[in-house]
């Protein structure tokens, strides 16, 4: 077999055979495929697209690439989840540990931020002392004790993921659903949990720009997961604004707290709650959307939820004192208001430029080298539908260096106002089973 005849056939827009993609994949990871052939296959597939057959493919060969997680010495239901990625986004920290209160088991794998995106490692990791490079045996050991772990992706977990999401970073063909829904399912399904929740993100802030397209590679992750006998569902969520009010690691771990607490921003407690629903009920822990929710609301309300959290945190090496009082986490030497210059609704806020703002400001990585200053970030005020008054404070920004006129001018313009009222957009479009 020839790899230029392989990129040739898909170029043309042909389907792969199952013995191309297993070629591809294996000769990419032992090194006998170059990247600049893989390159311009990604770049194909791209523009070709792939059929079910040959995703589900694609999928099996990577996830086989390298280790399988066995988590059948854990007792129950495991249960995980995952969220293709946005602005704000610290859903596993409060949801994990209060599903995990209503006796779900959560082995949680998770990956870092690049760019505009968050990743929950460096979130949890504004926690002094967390850590998040447990080994196998005790992951599993703390999932059955305590029923909760999140730590990194292990190297050997889908190594044909990590080469080929590298090489798609700098070649611009990661937007591309079959490339996405390989790469995600195939991290899922080799992490060895039974059931996988998906949150997939739409909007400015997100890689599918649309609900539609959102939906499509939900359905196709979907079909994925089915096809392995794994109960795997989607919501399509919106992330044309930042989900909650906190950008940056240790702001957003503080968010959750408070969410834990009863006390967090609305839409983000409301999005928990809906992902918490789902995988109760995934889990045979409940049997109606209703009764799941009542469980949640529940073990909020008596302090369980919060209390997994401070047991995971202890489990893995963490200062429990700083969920306890989040006033200890790690703080920004400055803490700015940007006032509203004028009156009005906010119609939209852009995600992507928040996000951008962030990182600019040491919360996220620019490339994968950066460091990440964990308690810099933006704490909004101000978000779609509210009305503002001139001298309002839209947000503060934690920060360690003074903020220049450009960052300022650049976050102004992430606000875009109307003097008509506005309706806050849905944030949940669908749930898809
Ligand atoms: N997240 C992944 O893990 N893979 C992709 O391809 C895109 C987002």
């Amino acid at each position: 077999m020839r790899f230029v005849d392989i990129i040739e056939k898909k170029r043309d827009g042909y389907a792969l055979t199952q013995e191309e993609i297993s070629f591809w994949i294996r000769g990419y990871v032992d090194g006998s495929i170059p990247d600049y052939q893989v390159s311009a296959l990604c770049m194909a597939i791209y523009y070709q697209g792939m059929n079910d057959d040959e995703i589900a493919w694609l999928c099996d060969e990577m996830m086989h690439s390298g280790e399988m997680i066995d988590l059948s010495d854990i007792a129950g239901i495991k249960a995980d989840k995952h969220s293709t990625g946005g602005v704000g986004d610290k859903t596993s920290l409060s949801l994990a540990p209060m599903v995990a209160a209503c006796g779900l088991k959560v082995a949680k794998m998770s990956g870092r931020g690049l760019g505009h995106t968050g990743g929950t490692l460096d979130k949890v990791e504004s926690i002094e002392g967390f850590q998040v490079a447990l080994d196998e045996e005790q992951f599993k050991k703390q999932v059955n004790e305590i029923g909760l772990a999140i730590i990194g992706q292990t190297k050997q977990l889908v190594p044909a993921d990590k080469k080929l999401y590298s090489l798609r970073d700098v070649t611009a063909t990661v937007d591309s659903i079959p490339l996405i829904a390989s790469s995600i399912m195939s991290k899922k399904l080799a992490s060895g949990s039974d059931t996988i929740l998906l949150d997939v993100k739409f909007g400015d802030g997100a890689f599918m720009k649309t609900p539609e397209d959102a939906e499509k590679l939900a359905r196709t992750m979907i079909s994925i997961g089915k096809k392995l006998n794994k109960d795997t569902r989607a919501m399509i969520s919106s992330m044309d604004q930042p989900l909650g009010n906190a950008i940056g690691n240790a702001l957003e771990v503080e968010e959750a707290i408070a969410t834990l607490k009863n006390e967090g921003p609305e839409d983000f407690k409301e999005l928990c709650m809906n992902a918490g629903a789902i995988m109760l009920m995934q889990g045979k822990l409940a049997k109606s959307e209703q009764k799941a929710r009542e469980m949640l609301q529940k073990n909020i309300d008596n302090g369980a939820a919060l209390n997994k959290l401070v047991e995971m945190v202890k489990a893995q090496g963490g200062n429990p004192e700083q969920i306890l009082h989040p006033e200890l986490l790690p703080k920004a030497k400055m803490q700015i208001e940007i006032q509203a210059r004028k009156e009005g609704y906010v119609k939209r806020l852009k995600a992507l430029e928040l996000g951008t703002l962030a990182m600019q400001i040491g919360a996220g990585r620019a490339v994968k080298e950066d460091t990440i200053n964990h308690a810099v970030g933006i704490v909004l005020h101000k978000k779609d539908g509210d009305y503002v008054k001139a001298g309002d404070s839209l947000a503060t920004i934690h920060t360690d260096s003074e903020l220049n006129e450009d960052w300022i001018k650049n976050f102004y313009d992430c606000f875009e106002m109307s003097v008509d009222k506005v309706e806050k957009a849905p944030l949940i479009y669908k749930v898809i089973e």
